[in-house]
């Protein structure tokens, strides 16, 4: 366990335990308030992600931060973003179960460091990983479950909001829940 999120950062950029760093541009470690009380996991880098070094900025980016602004949360703020797999998968493919084993302990440590009291898991693949293996997204998003005394929950992922945007409302649905369960269990978020 690294002790500080810069010193993690640092040893992250560094990375070389799996073969994505061949492809990669820029590592994405995450972003937000490393104290926040909520910790959002996605997936991995995409292009723009992988260009800027920064975790959700394109236009999935761009409407998760209006779901998140929809219910008081805010990346610079009160929340901490990170994904699964810190390196883009070339083609935005899933990354692979190698990869995911490689990487996972950064989140790991990036979850001891921040203690969050909830996670939500932004789409399917890291909600199979981090919430349980036979977790179906589409029946189970906006469910809360709860591991080794943190609350998690799973969200529809904004790309897939992108492709099918009558999903919308369910996705604001899940995040009106996350927000009455923070009112409810966290104490300096709002
Ligand atoms: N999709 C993800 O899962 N994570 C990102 O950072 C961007 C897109
Ligand atoms: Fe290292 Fe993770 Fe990047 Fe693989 S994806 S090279 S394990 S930081």
């Amino acid at each position: 366990m690294i002790e500080t999120m810069e010193e993690l950062k640092k040893t992250c950029k560094e990375c070389k335990k799996c073969r994505l760093c061949e492809t990669r541009t820029n590592v994405v470690f995450g972003t937000g308030n490393e104290n926040a009380e909520v910790l959002f996991i996605g997936e991995g880098p995409g292009e723009n992600e992988d260009l800027q070094g920064e975790p959700f900025v394109g236009r999935g980016g761009k409407l998760l931060d209006k779901m998140l602004n929809a219910v008081d949360l805010d990346r610079k703020k009160n929340i901490y973003i990170a994904n699964m797999v810190k390196c883009r998968p070339p083609k935005n493919r899933d990354p692979l179960p190698d990869e995911q084993e490689a990487c996972i302990g950064y989140l790991r440590n990036q979850v001891k460091i921040i203690k969050p009291k909830i996670i939500v898991c932004l789409g399917r693949v890291s909600a199979i990983r981090i919430i349980k293996k036979d977790m179906k997204i589409t029946k189970e998003h906006g469910i809360f479950f709860e591991r080794n005394g943190v609350i998690m929950m799973a969200t529809l992922h904004p790309a897939a909001l992108l492709r099918d945007p009558r999903k919308k409302p369910e996705a604001f649905e899940d995040f009106q829940k996350l927000r009455d369960k923070i009112k409810e269990i966290c104490t300096s978020t709002y």
